[in-house]
């Protein structure tokens, strides 16, 4: 069987029904082609459930990518207000959770039909288990224009041909639900270059000797500060069994690269310098201090691992002197841990890297060295913080690249 479409979209998820949608509108026939049998299969498990589609406050800085301007004009031309809308349009209820973070009140299942409505409304075909067994491009007229090429796909069904081919097959991460190499192969067949890429938004490993120490603590979350490479997060850590997660922990793992040390400070909220003072000449134990400003379990797993440097934790405060104070202070205030790596692409949110941004239009997501060829979504190296960010980049790019494809 033969198909004949304008445009063919490879992956069905949050940044290529948007980009269907916007060259539906168009009067483009487009074919959205995905491999999973199910459609966005990332909106469904994101945001525990109720994907956190946006965030409010949504900024170029909020983006990592060798190339921090590229993603400045896709953002300005489709921004949190425009998702927002869409929303609205559809009846469906949302909150703000913390820090601009936007929610569905009932289910993430809700922007899946949205999105399949607005893609049915202009007429966008499906074609799910699909596979893509070989892309060639060719030239139509005989002649060395390069309008006259169109793209021609065989699958394991069918063979297709389009003028335009969207490449919008995410990262790597969650391979289970069908994550896959799939754009950087298309990017390496087309001779374009892809940035290294490495798990992010993902939980850190501790290194065997600190686990040792640190697995009991296992279940304590503590409002912390997180820096890494001149990145900086105030949020919550999580220990776990294998080493540290929360919303800090994912946050940095995006600037974290192997050997780097993060630097935790424990006792943000608090001028512990001046506490120390303040009781200096007290009977009250330190350990016992501490843990009015820490979780009792931290403090008591904390002091087992001190006991074995010079630093006795366990003594009335009026014991220690100001040298000793001040390393106490530092532990806890400037903790230094080498994470050993993280729990890899089977857990990461996302991929941090991709589709070199150099080799791409910023205003229309085309390649320069093959027109007719799109990269959208997570894809491309473009990586937001934890928050909505990744999932307004998949909007914004999959809006841009629909205007022109
Ligand atoms: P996406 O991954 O959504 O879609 C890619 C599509 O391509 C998939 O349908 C896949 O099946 C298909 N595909 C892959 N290989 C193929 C092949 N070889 N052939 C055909 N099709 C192929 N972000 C956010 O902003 N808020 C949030 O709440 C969350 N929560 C969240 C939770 C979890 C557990 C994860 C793993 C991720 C998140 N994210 C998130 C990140 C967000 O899900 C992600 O950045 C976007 O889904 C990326 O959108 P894309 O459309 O680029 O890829």
């Amino acid at each position: 069987m033969k198909l004949i479409k304008d445009v063919v979209i490879i992956g069905a998820g949050a940044a290529g029904m948007m980009c269907a949608i916007e060259a539906g509108k168009r009067g483009r026939s487009v074919l959205l082609l995905d491999h999973a049998t199910k459609l966005a299969e990332k909106i469904r498990i994101s945001g525990g459930g109720r994907c956190n589609f946006t965030n409010l406050y949504t900024h170029p800085e909020n983006f990592l990518s060798d190339n921090p301007h590229f993603c400045r004009s896709a953002l300005a031309r489709f921004k949190p207000q425009d998702f927002v809308s869409l929303l609205k349009k559809h009846d469906i209820l949302y909150h703000e959770k913390k820090l601009g973070q936007l929610f569905c009140n009932d289910s993430s299942q809700q922007i899946i039909n949205l999105l399949q409505k607005e893609c049915n409304a202009v007429n966008v075909a499906w074609q799910l288990s699909s596979r893509v067994e070989r892309i060639d491009r060719v030239n139509i007229s005989g002649e060395g224009d390069s309008h006259d090429q169109q793209f021609i796909l065989r699958t394991d069904r069918n063979t297709i041909t389009a003028k335009s081919l969207v490449i919008a097959t995410g990262g790597l991460s969650i391979p289970q639900i069908g994550a896959s190499a799939f754009g950087y192969r298309v990017a390496e067949q087309f001779n374009i270059s892809v940035t290294s890429l490495h798990p992010a938004l993902v939980a850190l490993t501790f290194r065997p000797e600190d686990l040792t120490h640190y697995a009991e603590m296992s279940g304590i979350s503590i409002d912390a500060v997180i820096s890494c490479n001149g990145a900086s997060f105030h949020e919550n850590i999580l220990f776990t069994h294998r080493g540290l997660s929360g919303p800090a922990i994912l946050q940095i793992s995006s600037y974290w690269s192997p050997g780097d040390a993060i630097h935790i400070n424990l006792l943000p909220q608090y001028a512990i310098t001046d506490i120390l003072s303040e009781y200096k000449h007290s009977a009250i134990l330190l350990t016992n201090l501490l843990a009015r400003y820490l979780p009792k379990r931290f403090v008591d797993t904390w002091s087992q691992v001190m006991l074995q440097t010079e630093l006795n934790p366990m003594k009335p405060m009026k014991q220690y002197s100001d040298n000793e104070l001040n390393g106490i202070v530092e532990h806890l205030q400037n903790w230094k841990i080498t994470p050993s790596g993280t729990v890899g692409y089977r857990k990461a949110e996302v991929t941090r890297g991709g589709i070199n941004t150099r080799e791409l239009s910023s205003k229309t997501m085309e390649t320069s060295k093959v027109p007719g060829l799109y990269f959208i979504g997570e894809v491309i190296d473009v990586t937001g913080h934890l928050g909505g960010f990744n999932f307004q980049w998949a909007w914004s790019s999959g809006y841009a690249a629909g205007q022109y494809v």
